[in-house]
């Protein structure tokens, strides 16, 4: 059983060191390395949500899942993040800015139970639940996530905008009654 209070408090430490975001790393791929009890500690997935687990101004650690095929438009981060999985499967897409047309992918990365993807600042990513059931993980960022204007894409034109927590929170809710939608038929 992973105790989340200590698992926190490991990520504090980890974060001053030289290298915060190698050291955090380190501290999340041993939480997640066993995913059943990473998803003990924090709960089988139900909806789609975002599940602060630490806020301050330098790192941010949240829970985030995901319904079954959901989809998450690109967007950017503006600082270093590490995402870990601990139930089902992450699909990112990396895009970088390109001349004229907004994005161009260049790369994309899976994330299985237990892998741990590391992302510079200059990030800009979408990510997508390929299964049918529900994908869980653990997203640590050097920052405060929720306090910083980032970007986001719309999905078909590319076109920048700054981030909008309300539609994000608003495409959530979309997701949660599209999901109980199907549950239901
Ligand atoms: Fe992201």
């Amino acid at each position: 059983m992973i105790d989340i209070q200590q698992f926190v408090a490991d990520c504090i430490v980890a974060h001053r060191e030289d290298r915060p975001q190698e050291a955090v790393q380190q501290v999340l791929t041993r939480a997640v390395r066993e995913p059943r009890a990473m998803l003990a500690a924090i709960g089988e997935p139900n909806e789609a949500g975002i599940h602060p687990i630490h806020l301050s101004p330098t790192l941010t650690i949240f829970a985030a899942t995901w319904t079954p095929q959901m989809n998450l438009l690109p967007h950017n981060h503006l600082m270093w993040a590490l995402i870990g999985i601990y139930t089902g499967r992450e699909d990112n897409i990396l895009w970088r800015r390109s001349e004229g047309r907004g994005l161009t992918a260049y790369g994309a990365k899976a994330l299985f139970e237990g892998d741990v993807a590391a992302l510079p600042d200059t990030t800009i990513h979408s990510v997508t639940n390929p299964l049918r059931r529900f994908t869980g993980g653990i997203h640590i960022y050097g920052g405060d996530f929720f306090g910083t204007t980032r970007s986001q894409w719309d999905p078909e034109t590319l076109e920048e905008r700054p981030s909008d927590g309300d539609a994000i929170r608003a495409m959530f809710e979309r997701e949660n009654a599209r999901w109980r939608q199907a549950g239901s038929v």
